[in-house]
């Protein structure tokens, strides 16, 4: 690889041993996957925050790499964590969970990191631009950078995206080069794709199908999909598959400026979403626990469940995930409380996939989200149902899962 005087510098340990570890990280990924050189980043995303997932050794990790002086160069954000970092007591989180995890966040926040922690960094005001290179984590973020804003990157592992914090550099290889940005499958979708839901069932079909490569879809719909379904469709797509990039038709970043259909493509043809539903959903009848928010929801998610509850009451818990600052904003603040009042509540940080759920007392979840389902009964082996959202808030206000 070719490295300027100053990443050599760095190398050799003229910035000091946290940085020097940044770099040879850096380095031995760029030269297994044949990068030629580094490439500065405009922001990092680090997964690897949910003390269920890294337990004490990532956190040893992590910790270490703090005392030894590792400091963040470009702004960087953090992947959800297990709990909500304030109201953990509240939702019943045990204090040995709880405590390991606020002491990641610190180590975390020991390095330079704004400890807001969500898997959607761009409803955050972190809105990367068409062409600008990334080094971010979470499977659904990296979909959405890479597809619907048409950022570069890859899809970085925790250790990889902390060394391009704290270098402002990643290695140049993978999404962030032209060639690999074209399409190798093109989907031909044939029938409705409307809902959320929809979206994610969509995604999970693909998903399967794709495997790593970079789907390009031509929607049969009318409707042009928006934030909401086209966070859904990625994160649906590297769940069931390894997609971190995606083209739609008329609709994402590259797509619109045309040329990125590749030579040999090979194509399928989506007549029905059945498949996908019936993938998805589970066969129980009780439910414990409604989580909405993955990914986390925008601020017309969460009023869309709060017009869909007016004047009811819940039997089962709702849980809608959600960024801190999206709970602190105004509207979500009026939002919250009307939820609360309901029953239902919004948790800011977390990925419940992370939480200890099962220690909580849940034993079903029904959800709206595809990535939700798919991962909830593979990890947490909780009795899933997967649906619209209308049949999601049904099922907290019943307790009970109505086909
Ligand atoms: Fe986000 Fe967790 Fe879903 S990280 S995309 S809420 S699985």
């Amino acid at each position: 690889m070719e490295l300027t005087a100053e990443e050599q510098a760095i190398l050799a340990g003229d910035q000091g041993p946290a940085a020097r570890k940044a770099m040879e990280i850096l380095v031995a990924l760029g030269t297994i996957y044949g990068a030629q050189d580094l490439v500065p980043v405009s922001s990092v995303q680090v997964a690897g925050v949910s003390y269920g997932n890294v337990g004490q050794a990532g956190l040893e990790f992590i910790r270490e790499w703090a005392e030894e002086g590792a400091r963040v160069k470009v702004p960087t954000t953090l992947n959800p964590a297990g709990m909500d970092l304030e109201a953990w007591p509240e939702m019943g989180v045990p204090e040995e969970y709880a405590r390991p995890q606020l002491e990641l966040i610190e180590a975390f926040r020991a390095m330079g990191i704004a400890t807001t922690c969500s898997c959607t960094p761009y409803l955050l005001g972190v809105r990367p631009q068409l062409g600008e290179h990334l080094a971010w984590s979470e499977s659904s973020a990296v979909s959405y950078a890479n597809s619907v804003l048409g950022a570069r990157t890859n899809r970085e592992g925790g250790p990889s995206a902390l060394a391009s914090a704290i270098t402002g550099r990643t290695a140049n290889y993978g999404l962030h080069l032209d060639d690999n940005r074209q399409a190798q499958l093109f989907v031909d979708v044939k029938c409705s794709v409307l809902s959320v839901a929809d979206y994610g069932a969509l995604g999970y079909l693909v998903g399967q199908r794709a495997g790593d490569s970079v789907p390009y879809f031509r929607m049969f719909t009318g409707r042009k999909p928006g934030l909401e379904e086209l966070k859904t469709l990625g994160a649906a797509m590297a769940a069931s598959g390894a997609v971190a990039l995606y083209h739609v038709e008329d609709v994402t970043a590259e797509a619109r400026l045309g040329g990125v259909l590749g030579k040999d493509v090979s194509s399928i043809t989506i007549e029905s979403l059945e498949e996908g539903y019936e993938a998805l959903d589970g066969f129980g009848q009780d439910i414990d626990l409604v989580w909405i928010g993955c990914p986390h929801a925008s601020l017309a998610e969460i009023e869309r469940v709060a017009d869909l509850l007016r004047g009811r009451t819940l039997v089962a818990d709702l849980w809608i995930t959600v960024a801190r600052t999206v709970l602190q904003s105004a509207s979500a603040g009026r939002l919250a409380e009307e939820l609360q009042t309901a029953g239902g509540r919004l948790v800011a940080d977390a990925c419940l996939l992370g939480a200890p759920l099962r220690e909580m007392g849940f034993t079903s979840v029904a959800t709206n989200s595809a990535k939700a389902a798919f991962y909830l009964r593979s990890l947490q082996r909780l009795e899933v149902r997967f649906g619209s959202l209308p049949q999601c808030i049904e099922a907290a206000v019943t307790g009970g899962w109505k086909p």
